[in-house]
């Protein structure tokens, strides 16, 4: 008998059951709804629509599910539907009468409601600790590399030298915001909805705040249609979920160019690698390459929600029992990348001279020509005509600007004196971008330190 059979004289299809159940994945929020169920317990007690004694029983019944569960020693049945009413079902097997009292000024679609925000809140935690554990990871590598050369690049080609930390500083900086976007989703998950009801609440004398309190939310959802009929917080964890992934694919791609023969700028550990069933000289860098792919899947989850969600009238429809999967995939799947990131970056060797050799081949330092041109007195215009051609004639010679002999400047242009050698070297050039936000070691060391205290503010371990 279903836990609302009483107005049917049929059975249901068993077509039905299955299609209709989402025990096979709902079942992942046992934890929560059971927490959830021992604190709305205690609220009926204490606003005397069932007794102390009930709701210890109730309580204690719940306790030993969860016990069980936990140990693997009850099954979830299909015929139950869902969660709520697996976790009813074993309780009125367990404790009888008293169990029928549980589900009191209650609804499963403020039950999973509920739910939901207990387990996004909970998982939030966990991808904070590993966010913070990537951005330290990116800080740290980014002090080891202070001084070391890199080419910058637009296009994918050879721009202006920049340094590796100011490099890995700028993924900092894009795991700082997606960072304060996981913050506001926490902000708008930390809503109790519990006492919407189905959708209009309930005329019983509860005491939603109480519940609230026992749950540790910070507010009650304002509107119990809302309250029940909204997954907009699901849908900003998605989307927070697929603007990180879309960060750490672009690392990626790059890791991935990175490794290859044609940059050789980095060697991933033998450990955050794969071989090939044929090639034996491969190294693949598939965990790179397995991010990068996962970043779709990430997407998809949240546009599969958009569609579901859109053009549902208020307040609950079964439509919204598809946000799950979508949900625990996205969940399962940034924390799988998050983990793995870390220890492959902190594995990842670099090639600091490999670095350095592809910044000084491929005229990183033309626009620096252009500027000591512009500081001899030439329009920028100008100093940018007269340093193109200065690169054009190196490109048939073969040579860098910094193999260029004053004579052969001089044919350019007579302002040019011996004082550019030091303005075009690179490490000269690196050094005199020391604005604010600038590649300069001076630069980055100060962007350091505000990283450091960043981090020290945040860090979820001291919390
Ligand atoms: N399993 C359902 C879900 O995930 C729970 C709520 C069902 N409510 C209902 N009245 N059928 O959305």
């Amino acid at each position: 008998m279903k836990l609302w059979g009483g107005r049917f004289t049929k059975k249901t299809s068993e077509l039905v059951d299955e299609f209709n159940a989402s025990i096979n994945f709902d079942s992942r929020l046992y934890k929560h709804d059971i927490r959830g169920s021992i604190a709305h317990a205690r609220m009926l007690a204490r606003q005397g629509i069932i007794t102390p004694e009930e709701a210890a029983e109730i309580e204690r019944g719940l306790i030993g599910i969860e016990e069980d569960l936990d140990a693997g020693r009850l099954q979830f049945s299909l015929t139950a539907e869902d969660v709520h009413m697996n976790i009813e079902t074993f309780l009125i097997e367990r404790i009888g009468e008293t169990g029928k009292k549980l589900h009191t000024a209650r609804s499963r679609n403020d039950q999973v409601a509920l739910d939901i925000r207990l387990y996004l809140r909970s998982e939030i935690y966990t991808i904070k600790v590993l966010l913070f554990e990537l951005m330290s990871t990116l800080k740290v590598l980014a002090e080891e590399h202070v001084e070391t050369i890199m080419p910058g690049y637009t296009h994918l080609q050879k721009a202006q030298p920049v340094t590796l930390a100011h490099h890995l500083l700028a993924y900092l900086e894009m795991l700082r915001r997606d960072w304060e976007r996981l913050n506001d989703v926490e902000r708008r998950t930390d809503f109790m909805p519990l006492g919407s009801g189905a959708l209009a609440g309930s005329g019983l004398p509860i005491d939603r705040d109480y519940v609230r309190e026992e749950l540790g939310f910070g507010h009650l959802t304002r509107n119990s249609l809302d309250g029940v009929g909204d997954r907009d917080f699901v849908l900003e964890f998605m989307s927070f979920s697929a603007i990180l992934m879309m960060h750490l694919s672009r690392l990626s791609e790059e890791i991935i160019l990175w490794a290859s023969d044609e940059f050789g700028f980095i060697e991933l550990d033998d450990a955050f690698s794969t071989g090939s069933s044929i090639m034996p000289q491969k190294k693949n860098p598939d965990v790179a390459e397995l991010v990068r792919g996962k970043t779709g899947r990430v997407y998809g989850n949240l546009m599969s929600l958009l569609t579901t969600m859109k053009g549902l009238p208020l307040a609950y429809n079964k439509d919204m029992q598809e946000d799950k999967e979508p949900l625990f995939d996205t969940v399962d799947t940034v924390k799988n990348c998050l983990a793995i990131y870390s220890p492959m970056l902190q594995s990842t060797r670099f090639n600091v001279e490999r670095m350095y050799r592809a910044a000084a081949r491929g005229f990183t330092n033309a626009t620096d020509l252009a500027d000591y041109l512009v500081k001899k007195g030439l329009p920028f215009r100008e100093a940018h005509s007269i340093s193109g051609k200065i690169v054009n004639w190196c490109l048939e010679k073969g040579k860098t600007l910094e193999e260029v002999t004053l004579p052969e400047f001089r044919a350019f242009t007579p302002v040019i004196d011996d004082t550019v050698y030091a303005e075009i070297d690179l490490k000269a050039c690196v050094e005199k971008r020391n604005l604010f936000g600038g590649p300069a070691p001076s630069a980055v060391r100060k962007a350091l330190d505000e990283a450091t205290e960043f981090l020290g503010t945040i860090d979820p371990a001291k919390r």
